[in-house]
């Protein structure tokens, strides 16, 4: 574990050129800007990776890529990808700006409330298509590149909600499930080509979506509503996003030379219990 990475050896990219475990990389990050994706592109450039780090916030990935400067080259890409041609865009500029692309993360969600007496149909259409539909638009553009590579690596961020389901999540749960499928199915079609493809179920994770939840209830209310989230989880905590990124950098790296198809849960434990 750990060391440089190895040379090109159906896994993608070139010989390490530098030190850390995606020395020789390239990788695309997308909901970046935030919470997972900001951790993610922190600690893949500190792994020696190029990272093309893609959100619709401008001003969040000016941050990220402040906190990410030093450990290497981070490209900033504004895009939106629940608009159709975003997603090819992005991988073409981090594909022109690289020379190649190796690593594939797509972490970028939204989760609308509703059900089905109250789910506007925009909400819905917009959880399909930025949490489940880009990594279809993501995949046709950077599969291509990975295969020139000789393979490479696809993750997505599923959750917990992936394996369950939740009240009031309608959208957000069926499209978690789809990106399930969606991985699976990634995983059949190019693993011949040496590219792999994983899902990361994170729980409760304390970034900016997490706090839109609390912020929506009462000041009062919030210590006991985080609390509540935490007892939900057995280890008894929320989740850093470094969490979820450790996984994602696993996935991510040669490491996982032999491992496609997983679906791993980071959630402290929330999933392996009946309650
Ligand atoms: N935080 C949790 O408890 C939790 C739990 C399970 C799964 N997840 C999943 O983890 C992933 C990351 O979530 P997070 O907690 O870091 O959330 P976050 O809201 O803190 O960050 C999400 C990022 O995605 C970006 N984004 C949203 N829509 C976009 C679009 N159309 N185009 C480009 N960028 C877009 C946002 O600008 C933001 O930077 C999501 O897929 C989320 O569903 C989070």
């Amino acid at each position: 574990m750990g060391g440089a990475a190895r040379p090109a050896d159906g896994q993608g990219g070139p010989a390490a050129t530098g030190r850390g475990r995606l020395a020789g990389k390239v990788a695309i990050v997308t909901g970046a800007a935030h919470g997972i994706g900001r951790a993610s592109v922190v600690l893949f450039a500190r792994e020696g990776a190029r990272v093309a780090a893609v959100d619709r916030d401008a001003e969040g990935l000016r941050r990220t890529v402040d906190e990410a400067s030093g450990d290497g080259p981070v490209l900033p890409v504004v895009a939106d990808l629940g608009r159709a041609e975003d997603p090819e865009r992005a991988v073409a500029e981090a594909a022109a700006r690289f020379g190649g692309v190796d690593v594939l993360f797509h972490n970028a969600g939204v989760m609308p409330e509703g059900n089905a007496l109250t789910h506007a149909e925009a909400d819905w259409d917009r959880a399909m298509d930025v949490n489940l539909k880009a990594i279809f638009r993501l995949a046709r553009a950077a599969v291509p590149h990975m295969v020139v590579r000789g393979g490479g690596s696809i993750v997505t961020t599923a959750s917990v909600m992936a394996l369950r389901g939740h009240r009031d999540r309608l959208a957000y749960v069926a499209s978690k499930h789809g990106v399930v499928g969606v991985t699976l199915a990634l995983a059949a079609d190019h693993a011949h080509q040496g590219i792999r493809a994983n899902t990361i179920c994170p729980g409760t994770i304390d970034t900016p979506m997490l706090h839109r939840v609390l912020d929506a209830l009462p000041e009062a209310e919030r210590p006991a509503a985080r609390a509540g989230f935490a007892a939900l989880h057995p280890l008894g905590t929320i989740g850093r996003p470094e969490d979820v990124a450790y996984a994602a950098l696993y996935l991510a790296s040669d490491e996982a030379r032999f491992v496609t198809g997983a679906v791993l849960p980071v959630d402290g434990g929330y999933t392996s219990l009946i309650v």
